[in-house]
């Protein structure tokens, strides 16, 4: 099964980045697998830790996906060195233990060294998973054809229409514009 979470890294440098990401999870331990290139994974090749953020505010995957980074609000996280985002519902601090190199898509493996739960989960809304949904043909622009995006966005417009609420609304309209600019 894969979960979609905002994973938070840093290079040497301190320098941070947010990017979404699906990561497996498998007994105790967590697989995340960037496509070459990432700057995740540049970043957990030289630093080997990160934070994997659980939420369900789609805002935030629209804000990393079209780099308005004054909306993420971050703090320190506690056992490794890298931040958390203050409004997921929870996080998990990782560390790599294990790396499978492959040409194209590589995997870290991770232990978890510290869990924190943040927030209570108070339900699914269908509007936050089409604007994930969205957010993941944004980041595709490059190799989905266009009559396969604006079919995909037509059809999620439905839930987004019928269940957000302002949040979500102001979420889907700036993904949108995204998508659009970049496929026109
Ligand atoms: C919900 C979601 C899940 C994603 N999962 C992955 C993934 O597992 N691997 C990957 O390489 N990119 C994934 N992406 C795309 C990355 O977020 C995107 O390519 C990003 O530019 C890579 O970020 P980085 O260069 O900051 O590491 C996902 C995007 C979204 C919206």
């Amino acid at each position: 099964m894969i979960f979609e979470t905002i994973i938070s890294s840093i290079n040497n440098k301190n320098t941070v980045n947010f990017s979404p990401f699906g990561i497996r999870k498998i007994k105790k331990n967590i697989y995340i697998s960037p496509y070459i290139p990432s700057q995740t994974l540049n970043n957990l090749l030289e630093t080997g830790c990160a934070v994997v953020n659980y939420l369900n505010d789609a805002s935030l995957f629209v804000d990393c996906v079209v780099g308005n980074k004054a909306n993420i609000k971050k703090q320190k996280s506690k056992k490794i060195k890298g931040f958390f985002l203050i409004n997921c519902l929870s996080y998990e601090e990782v560390r790599v233990v294990n790396f499978k190199e492959d040409e194209v898509r590589p995997t870290f493996e991770c232990e978890v060294v510290n869990t924190v739960f943040n927030k209570p989960f108070l339900g699914i809304n269908r509007a936050t998973n089409a604007i994930i949904e969205a957010c993941i043909l944004a980041t595709r622009t490059n190799i989905l054809k266009k009559t396969k995006i604006k079919t995909e966005l037509n059809y999620l417009k439905i839930a987004v229409e019928k269940t957000s609420g302002k949040k979500e609304l102001e979420a889907w309209g700036a993904i949108y514009k995204y998508i659009l600019k970049r496929i026109q």
